[in-house]
């Protein structure tokens, strides 16, 4: 994927937001025990939150670990497309000046690629009072309504309707108030503290998420001088304030990213010592690899893996951080088809997040799905075959089961895979894997939203 280095002028960003590209996908010879070093990047889930988050500020921002990601390119080009300017100064570390915005409207065309560009609504909105964003469409992973972001704007004094698929958000005033989400939800959670930090009062969430992403953004918007308590618990207190300042601000280290290589690291019986992470953040990781007989050793800034004997059944369930996340489901579901015994996964998040398992059973896996559980019969070794990503997470598993098989494996539709991940392959191939990314020839795809 090309990098754009400087957006302001001429922007050089091409593929990410949807013309047509040549598809690419990975070859894997599988069969290598991953070794050394890894570097985890800035956590996707944050960094698309405080991208938009950079409009309620008075002044230019900086923002540190920014991922190469293409759900990153997507979020700024939104930006940049609606006046802002954006500047990479280094690799992953970009100036935005948000000031020049004027219009609060995110069209279709912009906004379609990439389901987090919803938190453009919350932003525009505490900005300008006013907001019209396209609604996210529809979702690999299942039925994924905005109806708590809505009740959340609608408490806050807005009055929301849907026009044409575009969400069409309006108050005279922004008005704090008490929230209590019907179900723990990352996205309303973060759209609320967007809406509300600039509202007139307190505005309280009550049962709000609490993911590392929720208290990456609380703290980048105190930063730039608001007044919020409580994030990371399930009660959070925002204090509206008149003005927001600009700032510098390092994104957090991604915890999916760093649980992908970890399970990479187990899957293939290597020793990796996977850097730039918050231990703290991978704790429900940890404890579910420990109970499938991997080694974590746990250092300040660092986990390190490693497997000396072997792999065990376990149960898995998905739920709200601290919970286990459903973005690791689809890598410790692939682990487990490597593990002795019988394995019970259960989705608690999502109602359609089992898609990956034909092409794992493609593979030689023996995984049965009824609704949101899977039972894996563990068959001690996966084989070669060609699969294709169904979504971002899935993808990273084929990756993953790809690493472990015997012969070669071939993941097509690979740009689910870099929406969230930065130079996976590289990274991969780092720690000696035998990976390699090859065009389709004369194959295009027009990218959707996840
Ligand atoms: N929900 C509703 N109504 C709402 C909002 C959510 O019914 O108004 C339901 C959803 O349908 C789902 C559940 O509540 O069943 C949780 O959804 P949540 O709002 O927490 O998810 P999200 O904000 O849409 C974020 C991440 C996802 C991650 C989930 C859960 C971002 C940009 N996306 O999605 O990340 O799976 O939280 O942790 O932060 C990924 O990175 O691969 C990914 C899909």
């Amino acid at each position: 994927m090309p990098f754009c280095m400087e957006f302001s002028g001429s922007c050089r960003q091409t593929a990410p937001w949807g013309e047509n590209f040549d598809l690419e996908k990975f070859i894997i010879k599988g069969g290598r025990k991953l070794h050394g070093e890894v570097e985890i990047s800035g956590a996707k889930n944050s960094v698309v939150a405080i991208i938009p988050a950079v409009i309620l500020s008075d002044e230019p921002c900086v923002l540190e670990n920014v991922p190469n990601i293409s759900d990153v390119s997507i979020s700024l080009r939104i930006l940049y497309e609606m006046g802002a300017n954006v500047i990479f100064t280094d690799k992953n570390t970009v100036r935005i000046d948000a000031t020049g915005i004027k219009d609060p409207i995110v069209p279709y065309e912009m906004a379609k690629h990439m389901r987090a560009s919803y938190y453009f609504l919350g932003t525009l909105l505490g900005k300008f009072g006013r907001a019209r964003v396209s609604m996210p469409g529809g979702c690999y992973l299942g039925d994924r309504p905005i109806d708590q972001h809505l009740k959340a704007f609608t408490a806050l004094g807005a009055t929301c309707t849907i026009d044409h698929g575009m969400v069409d958000i309006q108050s005279e005033n922004l008005y704090g108030t008490q929230i209590y989400f019907d179900m723990v939800t990352v996205g309303a959670t973060i759209n609320t503290m967007l809406a509300a930090v600039k509202a007139t009062g307190m505005t309280v969430i009550e049962n709000a998420a609490k993911e590392p992403h929720i208290v990456d953004l609380a703290n980048f918007l105190n930063s730039m001088g608001a007044d919020i308590t409580g994030a990371g618990t399930d009660v959070i207190k925002i204090r509206g304030v008149k003005h927001l300042k600009g700032t510098t601000y390092a994104i957090i280290p991604d915890q999916i990213e760093a649980g992908t290589f970890m399970v990479a690291a187990a899957a293939t019986g290597g020793d990796v010592l996977i850097k730039n992470v918050i231990p703290k953040h991978l704790e429900s990781i940890t404890a579910k690899l420990e109970k499938i007989g991997v080694n974590v050793e746990e250092f300040d800034e660092s986990v390190r893996i490693s497997v000396d004997g072997p792999l065990v059944k376990t149960s898995v369930k998905t739920m709200p951080h601290p919970g286990f996340p459903t973005d690791m489901q689809p890598q410790i579901s692939t682990l487990l088809c490597l593990a002795e015994g019988t394995s019970i996964v259960t989705e608690g998040i999502f109602d359609n997040r089992f898609r990956y398992v034909d092409e794992l059973r493609r593979m030689g896996a023996d995984i049965s799905v009824d609704g949101k559980v899977a039972v894996i019969e563990g068959v001690g070794h996966l084989m070669g075959a060609p699969v294709t990503a169904p979504d971002l997470r899935a993808g990273a598993a084929l990756v993953i089961a790809g690493l472990a098989a015997r012969g070669v494996t071939e993941v097509e539709d690979i740009y689910h895979i870099e929406r969230g991940y930065e130079n996976f392959e590289e990274k991969l191939r780092g720690l000696g894997a035998d990976i390699v990314k090859k065009s389709v020839p004369g194959a295009a795809v027009r990218k959707t939203a996840i």
